[in-house]
């Protein structure tokens, strides 16, 4: 992945450009730049703001009332932990907690390597499943604690493959 400043611009110019949809919106620019970059750069934000023909604080003011956007990179890997009604009631707080104290974590963020970024989910949609997580953007349903320490641990490893 190319991190310097033209870099970031380069590709979020591309990644907007290249949007299919009629109506090319500031949201639309900042979904197609975090797509393309994981999360939304300080360049991302000027170039969407230069393509739109708006200002860079009206650019931010849109990315920030919307939670699922990031401003800083996410983690080498993506574990997601799901706390919904049905995932609480199958053990998802017992689950929650020992990712959090495996991760060194007290909540959501990156672990202090980025190697890992922590999210909770309200519902991954697997819920007959429960409880459930999402591990590199695969689910893993009829979790245990021992299941779920089992996987994440594998990703603190230094060889873990994606
Ligand atoms: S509540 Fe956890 S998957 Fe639906």
């Amino acid at each position: 992945m190319t991190g310097t400043v033209e870099g970031f611009k380069r590709r979020t110019r591309r990644a907007i450009t290249s949007q299919r949809q009629p109506t090319v919106t500031v949201l639309s620019c900042l979904l197609a730049a975090q797509d393309e970059l994981g999360y939304l750069p300080d360049e991302a934000i000027e170039e969407i703001a230069t393509y739109t023909g708006t200002t860079t604080n009206e650019v931010w003011g849109v990315a920030s009332f919307y939670t699922n956007f990031r401003f800083t990179p996410p983690g080498e890997h993506a574990v997601e932990i799901c706390w919904g009604p049905t995932c609480h009631l199958a053990g998802a707080p017992g689950i929650l907690q020992s990712v959090l104290d495996l991760l060194g974590l007290s909540g959501e963020g990156e672990t202090s390597d980025n190697r890992i970024s922590l999210k909770y989910n309200t519902c991954l949609g697997a819920c007959s499943q429960a409880p459930v997580a999402s591990i590199d953007h695969q689910l893993v349903g009829r979790l245990s604690i021992e299941t779920a320490r089992g996987l994440v641990g594998k990703l603190k490893a230094p060889d873990a493959t994606r």
